[in-house]
């Protein structure tokens, strides 16, 4: 019989930035579907990877000043390290500067330039950089060019390009939707993405000239791929596509892509279409689950608000935050990440439910057994209901995760947890103590309470990392519950005789005021050095700040320099002498629009080549972070070239 495989992908990420909780909220998703398939003896295949390429990569490795593949080495080494950290066990980390990767993204952009699905053409229109997005004018709400994704300001630009005939296809990826019902999933991001197609498909740009950071197009060298064609490819490339047939023909079609809803529509509109001009199966299912937020919107670095997974992991271990990702926010919906709620859920369910069930049982079978794991007996009606409840969580909770409701399934368990800590109210083993003929009765008690932890532990290993083996290690059968899969959830696994290894408890309670009261102290210690440091070194005098010779300045050529994106060659006026200056504003000025602008320049800093070409001063200009925009300071009202400034 031909071995069952499941394949499932996370979204291959940017490594503009390092990666903040909600990227990790992604990435665990994905690790517990596919946990849980090992556990159903599966062979599976977890793929994650970088996404490497682009202009926003290119400057940003730019503004840091690395060489673009030196830049995204270091990051991705951080993405590596988080996912070590989190337990994700993925099979394969793809990266899209692999040699292979490259090679084969020209290939299919070859064969589908051959095959005359991809034609070279000219686009004009409205971009976003920071999205790597072309938008229409009717796509576009009111005058204000602004990105209706990320609203950011629109850049407009007219370039020649490739284009990838998207309508050709549409039809039939319409077809397939309908006819699929899984195909997207959930359900509401469904009817979105049919009534999208329904709108009209345009041709869609597949090439940049603008940049350089990218695998290069195969049939003209002025051109790069642009980033859908180069990013969706690595699901297929990573399987060998092109390669090693046999990999892709076991795990080609994949399973499940789980993506946010932000690139949903890239995953369902543009990739089955780029897989039926390859003439190749579509993934069974694509996933778009809802963002995680933080109390103050959407998380991003500008906004200061993004929250370190990797602080999170020191400061409550990586199963406390697993479990959290998974039970808190229902997986397709949105949700908000709170500190409090996270305290909350480690206090409640996982120290109070779990960690003292597991605490109270073995403490009574070290103490009326020796630690011994007693025979169990005749079984009464408080026997067979919990048996029942624990056969019952094994079937639900593998319905919940199958479709991805971890919050379901997790709650399903718990409910086996609340009703052993039941059980126990139910027997009174202490009381069973008390009177020797008890003593069977009592054994049956125990060998019961150890056997659901026994199956809790198993149940808990799609989600879970270290906390299943450690509750294996305290039972005694630590290499059992690490070897066990599904089919160990049959009720009566657990060997009697066995010597349990009682620890400190599993999860201990956290107490949230000292908590924020020992963050603070640790954020008091931060401020004061911060402190230390401007009194040190941050604040200048005012001598100090007329030593610079700032003078308005009037700029009366501009021009590109030659091998720069970023780079413009002015020559300035100062009132009683001309001046040259190199200024890295390419990207957000056209040299014509600067003639006659007046700058605001710094006149007496040392002369300097840049990009082989001298500068003799520096204009002053705002970068908005947030909006990747600049803008360059001149004087509110026209005055005299080479008035000083103070
Ligand atoms: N590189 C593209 C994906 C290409 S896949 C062929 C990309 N990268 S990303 O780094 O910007 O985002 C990767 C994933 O992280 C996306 O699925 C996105 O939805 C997800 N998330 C980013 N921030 C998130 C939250 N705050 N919450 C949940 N998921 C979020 O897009």
């Amino acid at each position: 019989m031909a071995e069952k495989t499941f394949y499932v992908t996370t979204p291959i990420y940017y490594p503009s930035d390092r990666l903040h909780i909600g990227h990790a909220y992604t990435t665990v998703a994905a690790d517990a579907i596919a946990r849980y398939k090992e556990l159903r003896g599966y062979d599976t295949m977890f793929l994650t990877g970088s996404d490497e390429h682009g202009q926003k990569i290119e400057r940003k490795a730019d503004e840091a000043g690395k060489e673009p593949q030196n830049y995204v080495d270091e990051i991705v080494a951080t993405f590596i390290d988080l996912w070590d950290r989190l337990g994700i066990d993925y099979d394969q980390f793809i990266r899209t500067t692999d040699n292979n990767h490259e090679e084969v993204v020209q290939e299919i952009f070859k064969q589908l330039y051959e095959q005359e699905d991809i034609y070279l053409g000219k686009y004009e229109g409205w971009y976003c950089t920071p999205c790597e997005t072309f938008w229409l004018d009717r796509q576009l709400e009111g005058d204000e060019k602004v990105c209706p994704d990320c609203n950011r300001p629109l850049e407009w630009v007219e370039e020649e390009s490739y284009f990838f005939k998207m309508s050709k296809y549409a039809d039939r990826l319409l077809k397939h939707i309908k006819d699929n019902p899984k195909f997207i999933q959930p359900e509401s991001r469904r009817n979105e993405m049919i009534s999208f197609i329904e709108s009209g498909l345009d041709d869609l740009s597949v090439s940049r000239t603008t940049f350089d950071w990218g695998i290069e197009v195969p049939v003209d060298t002025d051109h790069v791929i642009y980033v859908w064609i180069d990013a969706l490819s690595n699901y297929i490339t990573a399987m060998g596509y092109k390669r090693d047939e046999a990999k892709f023909n076991k795990y080609w079609p994949a399973d499940i892509h789980i993506v946010g809803k932000d690139i949903l529509r890239f995953h369902t509109i543009i990739w089955p279409i780029i897989l039926m001009a390859l003439d190749l199966p579509l993934p069974d299912q694509v996933f778009g689950h809802g963002w995680l937020l933080s109390d103050t919107g959407k998380m991003s670095k500008s906004r200061g608000n993004v929250v370190d997974p990797i602080e999170l992991i020191n400061d409550f271990g990586r199963d406390s935050i697993r479990y959290y990702l998974l039970r808190e926010v229902s997986f397709g919906t949105d949700g908000i990440y709170s500190t409090e709620a996270l305290i909350q859920r480690i206090n409640s369910d996982l120290a109070n439910d779990l960690g003292n069930l597991l605490h109270r049982s073995l403490s009574m079978v070290e103490k009326y057994f020796s630690g011994k794991i007693p025979e169990p007996s005749e079984e009464t009606e408080y026997d067979s209901s919990l048996k029942e409840v624990g056969a019952e969580t094994v079937e639900k909770a593998a319905e919940e995760i199958e479709e991805l409701r971890y919050t379901r399934a997790l709650e399903e368990i718990w409910q086996f947890v609340r009703r052993a800590n039941k059980y126990i109210d139910q027997t009174e083993p202490w009381i069973l103590a008390r009177e020797e003929e008890n003593r069977e009765r009592l054994g049956t008690v125990l060998y019961n309470l150890l056997e659901s932890l026994r199956m809790i532990g198993i149940l808990l290993k799609s989600f879970l990392v270290d906390t299943p083996g450690e509750i294996g290690k305290q039972l005694g059968i630590q290499a059992e519950v690490k070897n066990a899969n599904w089919d160990d959830l049959a009720w009566g696994g657990l060997p009697a005789g066995r010597t349990v290894e009682k620890g400190d408890p599993i999860f201990p309670r956290i107490d949230l005021e000292e908590y924020y009261e020992e963050k603070e102290e640790l954020t008091d210690v931060d401020d004061k050095q911060e402190e230390e440091k401007v009194e040190e070194e941050g604040l200048i005098s005012f001598g100090e700040f007329q030593e610079v010779d700032l003078r308005i300045a009037t700029i009366i050529a501009a021009e590109k320099i030659e091998d720069s994106n970023k780079l413009l060659k002015l020559q300035v006026d100062l009132g009683d002498e001309r001046r040259q200056i190199v200024a890295g504003i390419a990207n957000y000025y056209q040299p014509e629009d600067l003639i006659d602008k007046q700058i605001i320049m710094v006149a007496n800093l040392e002369p300097a080549k840049i990009f082989g070409v001298e500068s003799q001063g520096m204009l002053l200009a705002a970068r908005d972070e947030e909006n990747e925009e600049l803008t360059i300071i001149s004087p509110a009202k026209s005055i005299k070239t080479g008035s000083s400034v103070s």
